[in-house]
């Protein structure tokens, strides 16, 4: 593992979080970080809520079940597409642009001192609908994955999952 790499290789996945508020700068520094992401034809067809209130927290987590890290965050961003702007209004094309977006905010938190979680939405519509509705969003507006967010209280340790055997071509 080549040690400039250690911004990537240390990003793990975090679900237990101290009770320490993130800092508003931080928060921005990630959603700048996001969009910087690429996207098919910089069409930038994402969009964020950010959750800072308890009970929006409270809110997400009772609509995934899958959310349980968001008990302990103090923070998290609802990472949606936005259908009609993604380039020739593909959907593909949009979840391209989104993902890549979500993963420069996990790797932006980690290299920020912070901890996050994916928390996974699309293509679920039982989790997809109720957050439309609980956020007030029109249909356009595709919630994709949601990211808790805090300074964690657990520190996996770095790694990857790299396997020869995935590169299809390797001699
Ligand atoms: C599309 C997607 C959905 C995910 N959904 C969840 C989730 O709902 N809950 C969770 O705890 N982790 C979720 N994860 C995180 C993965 O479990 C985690 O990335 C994987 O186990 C590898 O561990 P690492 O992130 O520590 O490297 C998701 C990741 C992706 C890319």
């Amino acid at each position: 593992m080549n040690d400039k790499l250690d911004f990537i290789f240390s990003r793990r996945s975090v679900r237990l979080f101290t009770d320490d508020p993130v800092p508003e700068n931080l928060i921005e520094d990630i959603l700048m970080a996001g969009m910087s992401a690429p996207s098919a034809r910089a069409k930038d067809p994402w969009r964020f809520v950010v959750l800072r209130e308890p009970e929006d927290l409270e809110a997400m987590l009772k609509i995934v079940p899958n959310g349980a890290m968001l008990k302990s965050a103090t923070a998290a961003f609802l990472v949606c597409g936005d259908i009609d702007a993604a380039h020739d209004n593909y959907e593909s094309y949009m979840l391209q642009d989104v993902s890549a977006c979500t993963e420069n905010m996990l790797l932006a938190a980690n290299a920020l001192g912070l901890g996050s979680c994916w928390i996974g939405i699309h293509p679920r519509t039982e989790r997809i609908k109720p957050l439309q509705q609980y956020f007030k969003l029109p249909g356009n507006i595709i919630p994709v994955a949601g990211i808790a967010l805090g300074y964690p209280a657990q520190k996996p340790e770095k790694r990857t999952r790299y396997n020869k055997k995935y590169i299809l071509n390797f001699e």
